[in-house]
């Protein structure tokens, strides 16, 4: 009976996993997964409270108690720094060693995307989610003086950037997908972009029949509006990823849709909105409850229940095509109500 832990987090966190869990409930009483879901009280309000972002033995028993963690949102104005959300967040990522960001943007209707002919968008974003410049090393120096410096060093291992590598062209393999895209900034970050580009290609000798290319990240993120469609998969390191499935989500309906899954294949995984805890909206009920969903299928499917999750997507491309939309999506509909169609539909099969 797998374990799941549902940490909502902070601000629009809450209010779209609470829509996330309804489908779940939804999802039991019809396919009986035997989910097991248990809430995790971790976040703003409890640092407030308590002083504790996250204890060792939370993290200890995220990783062995349970078998996947979904996750709303972490981010909160009253904590300066969000020194919670770091803890929390990328701590799971770091220490659940989680190094596939795998983040899907698919168009669900022409009409929600700012582009004027989008054409037929299914890009899958790699992001390397363990290195790069969010490993937080270097420092501040003479701070506060008119010579302080900040350093923020950019890690690239060998093994870090095989195995993402290796995960873009198996998905792809896996998929049916014809090509894999390189995406870096070998130009301006020369040390970086040897290894990228050398063990990308080393990796890509094992999959001859996909077809690869790079471009450089200023380049890809104008080419995306251009032309989403000339891209299938794409794999980059983790800021770069980062920028680039925000602006894919913004292509293909918003980004209150798009999903997520971070994963360490065969140990640990967390599936989570791409979206934040969007403070400007938060306490209203008009959040987007679509990327919690979606990402909520995407953990269905990891454990096992495809069918399971296929009838959850299948809802929440029907809520989308039936004007079942919140007001990012130019709908009336609160996240309540697009939560509780959303689960209605799965129970009664469609
Ligand atoms: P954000 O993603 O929270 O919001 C960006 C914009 O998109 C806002 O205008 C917001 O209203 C809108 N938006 C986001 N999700 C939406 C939804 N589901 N429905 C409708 N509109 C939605 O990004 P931000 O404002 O830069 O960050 C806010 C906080 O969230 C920060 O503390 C940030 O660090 C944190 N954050 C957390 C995560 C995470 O937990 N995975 C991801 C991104 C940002
Ligand atoms: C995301 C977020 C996080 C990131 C922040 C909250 C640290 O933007 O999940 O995309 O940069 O990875
Ligand atoms: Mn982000």
């Amino acid at each position: 009976m797998p374990r799941v832990a549902v940490i909502p987090g902070d601000g629009i966190g809450l209010e779209v996993m609470r829509e996330a869990v309804r489908v779940l409930e939804a999802v039991e009483s019809r396919f009986s997964p035997g989910c097991e879901l248990v809430h995790w009280d971790l976040g703003a309000d409890r640092f407030l409270r308590d002083g504790i972002t996250i204890t060792d033995e939370e993290f200890a028993s995220l990783s062995n108690d349970h078998d996947a963690i979904l996750l709303g949102a972490l981010g909160d104005p009253r904590v300066p720094g969000n020194q919670h959300a770091r803890d929390i967040l990328l701590g799971l990522r770091f220490r659940l060693d989680l190094y596939v960001n795998y983040r899907p943007a698919v168009l669900l209707d022409p009409a929600l995307s700012p582009l004027k002919a989008p054409g037929d968008i299914r890009l899958d974003i790699f992001r390397e989610n363990t290195e790069g410049v969010y490993v937080n090393l270097g420092g501040t120096f003479k701070e506060g003086t008119d010579r302080e410096t900040a350093i923020q060093e950019d890690l690239n291992t060998f093994t870090g950037v095989e195995r993402i590598c290796r995960a873009a062209f198996e998905h792809a393999v896996k998929r049916g997908r014809s090509r894999v895209t390189l995406v870096d900034k070998a130009n301006a970050m020369p040390a970086a972009g040897r290894l990228w580009r050398r063990v990308f290609a080393l990796v890509a000798s094992d999959f001859p029949d996909i077809d690869t290319d790079a471009m450089y990240v200023d380049a890809m993120a104008m080419d995306l509006v251009r032309r989403p469609t000339r891209y299938e998969v794409i794999v980059t390191g983790n800021l770069f990823g980062d920028i680039l499935s925000d602006l894919a989500a913004e292509l293909v309906g918003g980004l209150g849709a798009a999903a997520s899954a971070n994963v360490h294949p065969g140990r640990h995984a967390l599936f989570e909105p791409v979206h934040g805890s969007a403070p400007d909206i938060a306490g209203q009920g008009v959040a987007n409850p679509l990327g919690a969903i979606a990402s909520a299928a995407l953990m269905l499917d990891h454990l096992g229940h495809a069918e399971a999750a296929q009838a959850v997507e299948e809802a929440v491309v029907a809520a989308v095509d039936g004007g079942v939309r919140t007001a990012d999506m130019g709908g009336d509909r609160s996240t309540e109500q697009v939560g509780t169609w959303i689960a209605d539909r799965v129970l009664s099969g469609g």
